[in-house]
């Protein structure tokens, strides 16, 4: 596995890699989740690019980039180990240099749900993707289920302006009791790990709700903030039953409805969501 800093240098190691290649973007701290996609990419695509990058414009005034988890001997051991062909880590510098002044914004479906809640975070995700994306010139690309709105926002940005690759989606991957794995679990304290198992349990009660009949969005959102309001660690910031593409919030639901959430156990902001089907 090779690794590589400057974008010249990036772009030499990629022409000489084979045919399709597939890039899992990250911010480093890597888990199960990220390894998953590496798994995928690696089924689909003959070589395969990772980066690691704690992208600053993703992070608010009141987000702390700097306590942001980091560990990059751990995360190039997961790497090697599970075959990839070449880790970039560009610096700040390399990203944002002097004078930077370009942005994308992907308009109404960064807006809701999270994006109503970290003004700019969409717009720093979809400037550095891009800016990945022209560097690394993927032809599939790998992001997770988990951060549901992230996916849609990307794959907007990707038809509209004509980035041609794939995007795939890889499920959300959970610890034994429902946690979705997140670098950001680290900060819970055993208690709050359990506490925290209540994003899922809520989803889970809206969905058997769903298969059982019921059809409101109210209710469904309901269902979801009475099971958070049930765990004294954990409140809600926001509970959403919307079009998974649009992000719009719906009255009447159908299959293909997105169920997600953003809750605070303690002092840590934690995100969840699934994508209703009637099946059992
Ligand atoms: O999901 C993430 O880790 C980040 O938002 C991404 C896609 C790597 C962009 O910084």
């Amino acid at each position: 596995m090779q690794t590589v800093e400057e974008i010249t240098e990036l772009r030499q190691l990629r022409a000489q890699l084979a045919g399709p290649l597939g890039f899992v973007p990250t911010m480093g701290y890597l888990h199960a989740g990220h390894i998953s996609l590496v798994e995928l990419a690696k089924r689909d695509c003959a070589s395969v690019v990772v980066s690691i990058f704690v992208n600053p414009t993703q992070f608010g005034p009141s987000e702390d980039l700097a306590a942001y988890p980091r560990d990059i001997p751990a995360d190039l051991k997961l790497l090697a180990a599970a075959g990839v062909d070449l880790v970039w880590l560009p610096t700040p510098e390399i990203m944002y240099p002097p004078g930077f002044q370009t942005w994308v914004e992907v308009e109404q479906v960064s807006q809701p749900l999270e994006g109503a809640q970290r003004a700019g975070h969409f717009r720093g995700v979809s400037t550095v993707v891009a800016k990945l994306f022209n560097a690394v010139t993927p032809d599939k690309a790998y992001f997770g289920q988990k951060d549901a709105q992230q996916v849609a926002v990307i794959q907007q940005m990707v038809r509209d302006l004509n980035f041609p690759l794939e995007i795939v989606v890889g499920a959300t991957q959970r610890e034994a009791e429902g946690l979705a794995m997140s670098s950001r679990n680290s900060y819970l304290s055993a208690e709050q790990r359990q506490a925290a198992t209540v994003l899922y349990r809520a989803l889970n009660a809206a969905r058997e709700a769903y298969v059982a009949g019921e059809r409101s969005g109210n209710r469904l959102r309901a269902i979801m903030r009475e099971t958070i309001a049930a765990e004294p660690l954990a409140e809600a910031q926001y509970v959403s039953c919307a079009d998974r593409a649009s992000l719009e919030e719906l009255d009447e639901i159908t299959d293909g409805a997105l169920l997600s959430m953003a809750v605070y156990v303690g002092k840590t902001r934690l995100i969840d969501n699934l994508i209703l089907t009637s099946e059992k």
